[in-house]
């Protein structure tokens, strides 16, 4: 597969065109940024962790039904996906109190919910990522409501297959963001990562914080939080 010109740099990820049009590549990098960029650094070997346990997500989230952009993974950070248009929404599921729900609810953290709840956000850099509601993400038509439909019912669906399969692993599956995006022919299948940058893992017993929160909080140990999540889900 020849890798053409650099299409996009996000912050964590280079996008490249490849000789078919329908195919990009990703490569992951070790870059990690928080706070809309406000707060940078590195995390050595992420880049290789996240692209590992994204793709192996996805192909069990596939197995189980859910149509992913996956298409072949290249090297430790490299990967092949289907070219999509992103819709510009982050999609976040949420089965304990954290982050910034329980900042903006003035609650505590670690609260288990009766039933996983959904919020989007206007995935603007300009504007910070606006929290958005799903009439006010169809009136900006960056997606329709059949759309908007579809990625509930994927994000609900994914939210089991993670929480089931992460609870195995002695992992709380506390909450995580989504991106899908509409392949040529309009299908919405689920895009970007799935990974400690993405999730906030905690340890079910000593709750121990194993994602970028650590990172994020000044935790310390960073790398040995990613690592120790790459060993629970590929066994190595
Ligand atoms: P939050 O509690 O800060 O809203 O984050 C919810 C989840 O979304 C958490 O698992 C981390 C993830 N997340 C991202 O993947 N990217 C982001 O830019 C933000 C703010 C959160």
């Amino acid at each position: 597969m020849e890798i053409k010109e650099m299409l996009y740099e996000g912050k964590a990820k280079r996008v490249y065109a490849t000789e078919n049009p329908e195919v990009l590549l990703v490569d992951y990098k070790d870059d990690a940024t928080a706070f809309n960029g406000l707060k940078k650094g590195t995390i050595s070997g992420k880049g290789a962790i996240n692209n590992r346990v994204t793709n192996y997500m996805m192909k069990i989230l596939e197995q189980k039904g859910v149509p992913t952009h996956f298409v072949e993974e290249l090297s430790e950070r490299r990967t092949l996906v289907k070219k999509v248009s992103i819709v510009p929404l982050e999609v976040i599921i949420r089965n304990i109190s954290a982050g910034s729900f329980a900042k903006r609810y003035g609650v505590e953290e670690g609260i288990a919910f009766d039933e996983p709840t959904i919020e989007f956000s206007y995935k603007n850099d300009d504007l910070g990522d606006p929290l958005i509601n799903s009439y006010h993400a169809i009136a900006l038509k960056l997606a329709t409501k059949e759309e908007i439909e579809t990625i509930k019912n994927m994000a609900f669906k994914v939210n089991e297959v993670m929480k089931a399969y992460f609870k195995e692993l002695n992992v709380d599956l506390v909450d995580f963001k989504l991106e899908f995006g509409r392949l040529t022919d309009g299908t919405i299948v689920l895009a970007d990562e799935i990974s400690p940058d993405t999730c906030r893992f905690w340890d079910s017993e000593t709750h121990e914080k194993l994602d970028k929160d650590r990172f994020r909080r000044d935790l310390g140990n960073v790398e040995d939080a990613y690592k120790e999540m790459m060993k629970r889900i590929l066994g190595e």
